[in-house]
């Protein structure tokens, strides 16, 4: 195959996609995430925003000592204080980028800057001028740029290029724009500005309107050479550009678009899986790509088509984005060797003690459950590799309950090298009592805001994934809240285990942050 001309795929799953209400990651998670956008082949990691917290800091600058293969980003808004603190994060990276944002249209410019067109511009100068200070890698965004009126975004553009930006990204902030109009908006841009080949131009879009994705290809087809975007579109309101979904589309209709990311595509499903899996965000089954039902054909005219010749019905190969033709794996008597196999395809690299620990408890389920898949290894690896101190882990329940009675449940727990039990008589039904007893037993009151249990894999003996978002009692309204997830063959045990993971969250707090959009 040629070589076509090559499209940068920008991720910014930490960074924007945590934006998401509920979808904040702590530390280690968020190593775990970019290591999987290392493999998944990405060039660009937007790691944080180090200004807004101390935690955002120490995850960019640890991102930053971590990954080499890819670059890693940082945003600031454009003033020195959070250029400077963006660099403190990103100074031992193998390849930083600062990426200096200001909002350029006449809505912002008004309303909230309060600030003229030349003060902008050169507030804009300024900025990339002190990153590039720091760091020959320098993006800049005229926030809300696809609602600027074009003669003003050439000419911020081609400010920001003269005072050093290598790459002008041109977001859509509140998702108005449509593909034409994108389209004309980068064509526009490289008519116009005279500097334009020296800089990359980057396309940002969000999903208000549902057409993110459209957007950001109309944008590549208009001669955008790097694409923002986030695993499974998480993000900002309605999300952000889905990286799965727009990679996909230009390898598929690579004979239209002509252009070649790097994305190793068989790795979308296990990122997919573990960002959903980390920030409790469910990818609909219907989803493109990576949704349950993507490869699915149910009606009896698309099967008959599908035995006679695959490509009737089907444009991309499922095992092309890393899901296996023939998902039934293991067993009671399979081995370690075929485990350790299962998780690496799955995209968990394990040490050997976290291998011996996952070989235990697959035992332990092969015991409860006849056939195992890979979404149960899947969730096998996931449970066992959220490493939170001080935790408190479940030892049993026992639970009588009868209709119209509370229901009368004895709680164990361990708290470090403690066990403590607990009994209560109250509650509307037995996951009612079971929070109870766990709130009695912790001392840690909680307000309940999502509760969710799905099926991992098929059949009656299917294991239960059970989701929990919690807010401290009194908590302001709208403040973060905090996931716990529990997977068990028994619901109520999956229960337990999911209130509890919320439960030392809670215990554990955590740090306010800066939103980016403020101030
Ligand atoms: O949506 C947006 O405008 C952003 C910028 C910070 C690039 O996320
Ligand atoms: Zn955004």
């Amino acid at each position: 195959m040629t070589a076509a001309r090559p499209v940068r795929i920008f991720d910014t799953t930490l960074r924007d996609g945590e934006q998401s209400p509920g979808a904040s990651m702590n530390l280690t998670e968020k190593l775990e995430i970019a290591q999987a956008l290392v493999q998944l082949g990405v060039d660009v990691i937007e790691a944080g925003f180090p200004i807004a917290s101390p935690g955002d800091f120490a995850s960019v600058s640890d991102i930053a000592r971590s990954v080499s293969a890819a670059t890693v980003c940082g945003l600031a808004r454009c003033n020195d204080a959070d250029i400077d603190r963006a660099w403190e994060a990103l100074q031992h990276a193998a390849q930083p980028r600062i990426h200096v944002f200001l909002a350029t249209s006449s809505i912002h410019r008004e309303f909230k800057l309060r600030m003229t067109e030349d003060e902008v511009v050169a507030r804009a100068v300024a900025g990339v001028r002190r990153a590039r200070g720091h760091c020959g890698d320098v993006e800049f965004s005229p926030e809300d740029a696809a609602r600027t009126e074009i003669d003003f975004l050439c000419r911020v553009v081609e400010a920001v290029i003269d005072a050093g930006a290598t790459t002008v990204n041109i977001p859509d902030t509140v998702g108005y724009a449509t593909p034409s109009q994108m389209h004309q908006v980068i064509a526009s841009l490289r008519n116009r500005v005279p500097n334009i080949d020296r800089a990359v131009i980057s396309v940002h879009c969000h999903d208000d309107l549902g057409l993110a994705v459209a957007n950001s290809l109309a944008a590549v087809e208009a001669g955008a050479g790097q694409v923002e975007c986030t695993i499974n579109g998480i993000g900002e309101r309605a999300g952000n550009c889905s990286l799965e979904e727009v990679v996909m589309a230009l390898k598929t209709r690579r004979d239209y678009f002509q252009v070649d990311t790097r994305v190793v595509t068989q790795r979308l499903v296990p990122t997919s899986r573990l960002v959903a899996n980390i920030t409790g965000i469910q990818v609909p089954r219907n989803k493109a790509i990576v949704g349950r039902n993507a490869f699915a054909h149910e009606s009896g005219i698309h099967q008959d088509g599908m035995l006679k010749e695959r490509s009737t019905y089907e444009i991309i190969r499922p095992e092309d984005v890393g899901l296996e033709r023939t998902d039934l794996v293991l067993g009671k008597h399979s081995g370690r060797a075929a485990l350790a196999d299962r998780a690496k395809a799955l995209g968990y690299q394990l040490t050997p003690e976290q291998l011996q620990s996952l070989f235990e408890r697959f035992k332990l389920l092969a015991d409860r459950k006849k056939e195992i898949y890979d979404g149960d290894i899947a969730a096998l690896c996931e449970d066992q590799f959220t490493d939170l101190p001080e935790r408190f882990t479940l030892v049993g329940y026992d639970l009588t309950c009868s209709s119209g009675q509370p229901p009368r449940v004895r709680l164990r727990v361990a708290h470090g090298d403690e066990e403590k039990s607990v009994e209560v008589n109250a509650g509307d039904g037995p996951i009612d009592g079971i929070f109870l007893a766990i709130e009695k037993l912790t001392g840690i009151v909680t307000v309940c805001r999502d509760f969710r249990v799905q099926a991992v894999t098929v059949g009656k003996d299917a294991q239960a994934e059970v989701s929990v978002e919690l807010q401290p009692q009194g908590a302001a309204p709208g403040s973060q809240t905090h996931r716990g997830r529990g997977v068990s063959t028994d619901s109520l045990e999956a229960s337990a285990k999911a209130f509890l993971a919320a439960v030392n969250r809670v215990a554990i707090g955590s740090q306010p942050r800066l939103h980016p959009h403020q101030g």
